[in-house]
């Protein structure tokens, strides 16, 4: 009989997705959301991050009886007092476009001297009644403008404190090594493989 086990990554972006099966390997089936038949929005109405990622991994839990990990991400600028936070994905409006959100966070920084800002994900796990919060964060600033056109969302205009180069200037190699998500994963990972 096989020791495979499943697991519910809450999340359709196939890129997280075939990212972290290759790190996991063979000891669990990551299934995606649209592979056990959830093709509903989630709500994510929560005002944090933990809140977000633990109400999208709940409601898995809950409709679908999978055990289930969901992530949720922002980036928090000091000078802004921590916005856009959770509303990164829609900071200039629903429709989600990054350069939208860029142009606004430029605006909203000009003539601010502290562009200290900071990535981070949170990740809910949650195995049978138990629920872990892990987080990842990679500390940097807000540049003055664009540069790079790797990545996505904010990446052209951050710049972690371990590099001179945006994350959009990054191999996506090198920005794994030292991102927020891939910090949240290493830890996700950690407790995922020291399970029995
Ligand atoms: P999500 O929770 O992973 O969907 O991230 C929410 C939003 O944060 C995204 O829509 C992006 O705008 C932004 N974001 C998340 N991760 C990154 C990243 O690695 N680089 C740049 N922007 C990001």
């Amino acid at each position: 009989m096989s020791n495979t086990k499943e697991i519910v990554f809450a999340t359709n972006n196939l890129h997280k997705l075939s990212e972290i099966r290759e790190i996991i390997g063979d000891k669990f089936k990551i299934l995606s959301l649209k592979e056990i038949g959830c093709n509903e929005d989630i709500p994510e109405t929560a005002n944090t991050l933990e809140g977000n990622a633990e109400i999208k991994a709940r409601y898995v839990k809950e409709h679908y009886g999978y055990d289930c990990f969901a992530d949720d991400t922002g980036l928090e600028v000091d000078a802004l007092g921590g916005e856009p936070g959770v509303l990164s994905a829609r900071y200039a409006g629903e429709n989600h476009d990054s350069q939208a959100n860029m142009n606004l966070l430029l605006k909203n920084m000009s003539g601010k001297e502290n562009r200290a800002a900071r990535f981070r994900t949170v990740i809910a796990l949650i195995i049978g009644e138990e629920l872990t919060l892990m987080d990842g964060i990679v500390e940097g600033e807000i540049t003055h403008e664009r540069a790079g056109d790797s990545g996505f969302g904010y990446d052209p205009i951050f710049k972690p404190i371990e590099s001179e180069l945006t994350f959009a200037q990054m191999s996506s190699e090198d920005k794994n090594k030292i991102s927020h998500r891939g910090r949240a994963t290493a830890k996700l990972i950690v407790k995922l493989k020291n399970m029995e």
